[in-house]
């Protein structure tokens, strides 16, 4: 775990222009300083990331919001103020300090308070904000653990803050609020129920064909292993047949056929707690390929609750794969 005198360090490598993988409740980050416009250009260079696609800018407290944007209506300061710190981003109207570097260009910008002692202590020892996508190479499966970067990432971070396992283990909910009605653009961590009991009505959750979000491809959250999602009910015998035809096969076993034996390369049974599930789907992915899975066989949760991000995350996983 990172000490006091970690934090210093990194601190530190942020200001010289450095990049720092940051542990927060959702996954790892790969944090810079969020207005060195150099610093941020190493970070897409280092995931192969597109610079046409918008990070986050994470920030020590809400009483930071107003430095970074400006417009905010009073569904993002309720929002704030319920769930910060904490894995939900808002997109607000842009300030004139954020670079353009950080929002690929658009007038918008996503902000968040991490909900982690590690990652607050560096916001606070930093004093500004960072931005900080998923410490992963573009379009591959976000980091759970300190190890997780190292394997990622290795030397191309300057200073890796190991946080332990992440709590929440998928990414932020992310909430425009720069229209007429909040809209969720990605399912995470915080979920809709939560949201519209806060908001005391409704929310608007795009399908993924419909929106046209700057980063969210068809594929991502992907690992080597191709994934293809059938029904519950026929996970064992799908699993099956592509061992028979040669496949090194990995199963997500639906909880309900936990006592059922499954011949296939590799197993997991997914946890019956949807929190436990999230905590833990981005590290039986990884488990899977460092195995030697080729294919992995998953179905889909009841998307309800934190089901929504983890459907969401596995429909992606299992999309056709891009090209950069
Ligand atoms: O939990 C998280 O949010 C993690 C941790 C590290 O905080 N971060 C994360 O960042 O997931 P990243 O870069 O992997 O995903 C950020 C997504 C982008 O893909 C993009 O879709 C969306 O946030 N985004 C950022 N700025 C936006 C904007 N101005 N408008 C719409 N979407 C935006
Ligand atoms: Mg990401």
């Amino acid at each position: 775990m990172a000490s006091s005198k970690d934090i210093e360090k990194a601190a530190g490598v942020l200001r010289a222009g450095g990049l720092v993988a940051l542990p927060t409740e959702t996954v790892y980050g790969l944090a810079a300083d969020a207005m060195d416009p150099a610093a941020i250009s190493r970070i897409f260079q280092v995931k192969g990331r597109p610079p046409s696609h918008p990070l986050i800018v994470h920030l020590a407290g809400a009483e930071q919001l107003d430095a970074w944007v400006q417009d905010v209506p009073v569904a993002a300061r309720v929002l704030a103020e319920h769930f910060w710190p904490g894995p939900l981003t808002l997109v607000l109207r842009r300030g004139p300090r954020v670079p353009l570097e950080a929002t690929g260009g658009l007038e918008t910008v996503a902000v968040r308070v991490p909900d982690h002692p590690v990652a607050l202590a560096l916001l606070a020892a930093f004093g500004g904000g960072v931005t900080a996508p998923s410490a992963n190479r573009f379009g591959s499966v976000s980091p759970t653990t300190a190890n997780d970067v190292r394997a990622e990432l290795g030397d191309a971070v300057d200073f890796v803050l190991d946080g332990g396992p992440c709590q929440v283990g998928v990414e932020s909910t992310i909430v425009d609020v720069t229209g007429e009605a909040p809209t969720i653009l990605r399912p995470g961590g915080v979920t809709r129920e939560d949201l519209e009991a806060v908001l005391g009505h409704p929310l608007a959750v795009p399908s993924t064909s419909q929106v046209r979000v700057p980063g969210q491809h068809p594929s991502h959250y992907a690992p080597r292993a191709r994934v293809v999602l059938v029904e519950p009910e026929t996970v064992i015998a799908e699993a099956e047949a592509a061992s028979e035809s040669g496949h090194q096969v990995g199963v997500f076993l639906p909880a309900a056929f936990a006592d059922v034996p499954v011949k296939a390369h590799a197993v997991v049974a997914v946890p019956a707690s949807p929190a436990a599930y999230a905590q833990g789907l981005y590290g039986f992915l990884r488990e899977f390929d460092q195995q030697g899975c080729d294919l992995i066989i998953a179905s889909l949760p009841a998307e309800q609750g934190l089901g929504l991000a983890i459907a969401n995350r596995l429909r992606r996983a299992a999309g056709p794969r891009h090209t950069v």
